[in-house]
């Protein structure tokens, strides 16, 4: 009978949590970092780290970090739901759970030094979300310092973060592996996200637009950028009351391509549907029209 789910809210409970369930010193630690609100998305996440490290001690953190929060944005409303994100961890296989409240991470109030995200950080969410990835960065340094997982799992649903986290593990030589996973998806298509709880029924509905946006960018994407932007845009200009942010097709590292350019891509796009905010991704492959 394996152990059961520790929940650390301290420093010092977290390092005793992950030493007391580690197989010995240098025992494997993976990381799952989520905001909580957990669904379906996350205990995917949290079954893949399993899979892949069957022996690891798996911790899931739980912080809705402020810093990642613009002026105008929803930290108050953020849903805050620990019993059930528990519950979860538990069915989940996970061993030690990171719940800290905010001065256990920010002690002397907001950091001083931070971690600068580049240009990447201004582009795409970050030009609707000024400091979104800034304040993101800076968590993720902090998680990685406090829990020292030798993997890290993120979702591929928010793959602009996910690009930046592996660019700061690069750039600053962090001793973590970062592994992605494919975005979990309802029956009609929709990206899983703590924010569908917002979306009122009609626009529940709408929301699915997005995904059928960019699987028609990802069957027009053998013509080249344009068609297949094209494409995805004529889909979402199917739902006038879906208010497109942006809707972009990039390179797997999120830089800019040109309409001749062929292989691997990504097609990001981010909307407004009611009150709520959404976005998501698909892979695609570029080219090859006309080849075979
Ligand atoms: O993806 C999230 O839930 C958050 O951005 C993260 C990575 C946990 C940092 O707060």
């Amino acid at each position: 009978m394996p152990p059961p789910l520790a929940n650390a809210s301290t420093r010092a409970e977290l390092t005793r949590a992950v030493a007391a369930r580690s197989a010995g010193p240098g025992g494997e630690v993976v990381l799952v970092p989520t905001m909580g609100a957990l669904h379906d998305g996350h205990e995917q996440l949290m079954r893949a780290a399993r899979e892949g490290h069957p022996d690891a001690t798996l911790v899931v953190s739980i912080f809705v970090n402020p810093l990642q929060f613009g002026p105008g944005e929803d930290l108050a409303r953020y849903p805050r739901t620990l019993d059930a994100d528990l519950a979860l961890c538990a069915r989940a296989g996970v061993d030690v759970v990171f719940a800290p409240a905010l001065d256990e991470v920010y002690p002397d109030g907001a950091p001083q030094v931070t971690v600068d995200p580049g240009p990447l950080g201004a582009d795409l969410e970050g030009a609707v979300r000024p400091g979104h990835f800034a304040g993101m960065l800076v968590v993720v340094a902090k998680l990685f310092g406090l829990v020292r997982p030798d993997v890290a799992v993120f979702g591929e649903k928010d793959y602009q973060q996910l690009v930046l986290i592996r660019r700061m593990v690069v750039d600053l030589c962090l001793r973590v592996d970062i592994v992605g996973v494919e975005t979990v998806r309802e029956a009609d298509g929709l990206a899983l996200s703590s924010r569908n709880r917002f979306l009122e029924p009609a626009d529940r509905s709408r929301a699915s637009v997005l995904s059928r946006a960019l699987r028609a960018a990802q069957e027009q994407a053998r013509y080249g950028v344009v068609t297949a932007r094209e494409a995805a845009l004529a889909v979402l200009s199917s739902e006038p009351e879906v208010r497109v942010d942006y809707l972009a097709i990039r390179s797997p590292e999120l830089t800019e391509l040109d309409d001749g350019d062929v292989g691997e891509a990504r097609v990001l796009v981010a909307a407004r549907v009611g009150t709520t905010r959404l976005i998501d991704n698909l892979s695609l492959t570029l080219g090859g029209a006309g080849s075979s």
